[in-house]
């Protein structure tokens, strides 16, 4: 295949966006044309910061006279499905979808369809997968620093949906993506307080819809994910989480490896291996370019046919392990994968009053 520039566009030209951008304009054979968003407000502010010269309120308009080789979609999550369908057949090679993939898992099915039946790679936002933190941690357990791994603690604020599927989808990465056997989880059902509307990522509803980024949340979250391989991860998340975010502790026969996510306690090391009866090693990281780093990724598999580190079924796999939580939290008991629900439990429960929030 001849190496040409590939051309990207984003669709949602808001804060997550702009991590996208960086990625096109820093990877190499990629070049950023155009933007799409419904607020004038946005695009032209998202225009004037990367000189894109070429922008749309219509996603489906920018798609057909731009045909563009790459597209980012960077909406609220409820708004993933639809618009990833429409990349997909509109020709697109490959969508770089934001997370979570999205809110059902009957959405998360038909783009994963739609990237089949048009030929288009079909990416996952789990961009912590290329953070060189984690890489580095990957790279000690994979060379068996620490043993056979028996347990990781998972912690993040946030709620399920939004900062959970972070969460999830580095576990799974540090494990090496064995599949899950079941899982059980409790969720908090208080309301969240003090909200930024206005700054707050995703909460511009919250004060009329009490949704964020478009979706119910809860409050927070507690889970054990229990692997195939009987590796069991607990994860805290929102609430009920002890401070951190995106922070691990993987532990093994031989030693232990913590991460310190990104809110270190003061002089916290990002990584730091451990390894039984001898001195912990804190090993010197390279600048963080995981946007770049993606992009470049998606780059070279379109070029070779090789596959994504953040590949759509993966992500699928993520949702589907949160769709079990909500599952186990409102039904009180451990549910087995597969997990087949195509809506989600926590919305349909909510939406019937089985629970609420409050
Ligand atoms: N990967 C990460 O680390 C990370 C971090 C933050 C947010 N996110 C995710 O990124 C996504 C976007 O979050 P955000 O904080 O950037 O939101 P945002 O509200 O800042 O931006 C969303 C943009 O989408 C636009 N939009 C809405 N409907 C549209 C449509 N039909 N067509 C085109 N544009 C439309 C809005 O006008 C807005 O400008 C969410 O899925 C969120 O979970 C990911």
């Amino acid at each position: 295949m001849p190496s040409e520039t590939l051309r990207a566009a984003v669709i949602g030209t808001g804060k997550m966006s702009r991590g996208h951008a960086r990625g096109y304009q820093g990877a190499a054979g990629v070049e950023l044309v155009a933007c799409a968003d419904v607020s004038e407000a946005a695009r032209s502010q998202f225009a004037s910061e990367f000189g894109v010269d070429r922008t749309y309120a219509d996603a489906r308009e920018m798609l057909e006279q731009e045909k563009p080789d790459i597209v980012s979609v960077c909406t609220w999550p409820p708004l993933h499905a639809e618009l990833t369908v429409l990349a997909c057949e509109a020709g697109v090679r490959a969508v770089l979808c934001e997370k979570p993939m999205a809110v059902h898992l009957a959405d998360a099915d038909q783009m994963l369809a739609a990237a089949k039946a048009n030929g288009t790679l079909l990416c996952i936002n789990h961009q912590r997968r290329f953070r060189p933190r984690y890489v580095h941690a990957k790279r000690y357990l994979d060379a068996g620093a620490i043993g056979r791994i028996s347990q990781v603690t998972s912690i993040c604020r946030g709620d399920l949906l939004t900062d959970g599927t972070h969460l999830i989808d580095m576990t799974r990465f540090l494990l090496g993506d064995p599949p899950i056997e079941w899982v059980f989880g409790g969720i908090d059902l208080t309301r969240r307080q003090n909200v930024d509307v206005v700054n707050g990522m995703g909460f511009a509803e919250w004060l009329t819809a009490g949704t964020r980024y478009g979706h119910h949340v809860e409050g927070g979250a507690l889970a054990i994910l229990h692997f195939q391989n009987g590796v069991r991860a607990n994860l805290e998340i929102g609430s009920i989480a002890r401070p951190g975010y995106q922070k691990f502790v993987v532990n093994g026969t031989d030693g232990r490896i913590e991460i310190s996510g990104d809110q270190p306690e003061p002089g916290e090391p990002e990584l730091r291996v451990c390894p039984f009866g001898s001195q912990p090693i804190t090993p010197e990281l390279e600048p963080d370019r995981s946007m770049q780093v993606n992009v470049e990724e998606i780059v070279n598999s379109l070029r070779t046919g090789r596959p994504h580190r953040l590949d759509g079924t993966s992500g699928r796999a993520t949702l589907e392990a949160i769709m079990a939580i909500f599952a186990s939290a409102i039904e009180r008991r451990p549910v087995p994968l597969p997990y087949t629900r195509p809506d989600s439990p926590f919305e349909a429960a909510l939406t019937s009053d089985a629970i609420s929030l409050g």
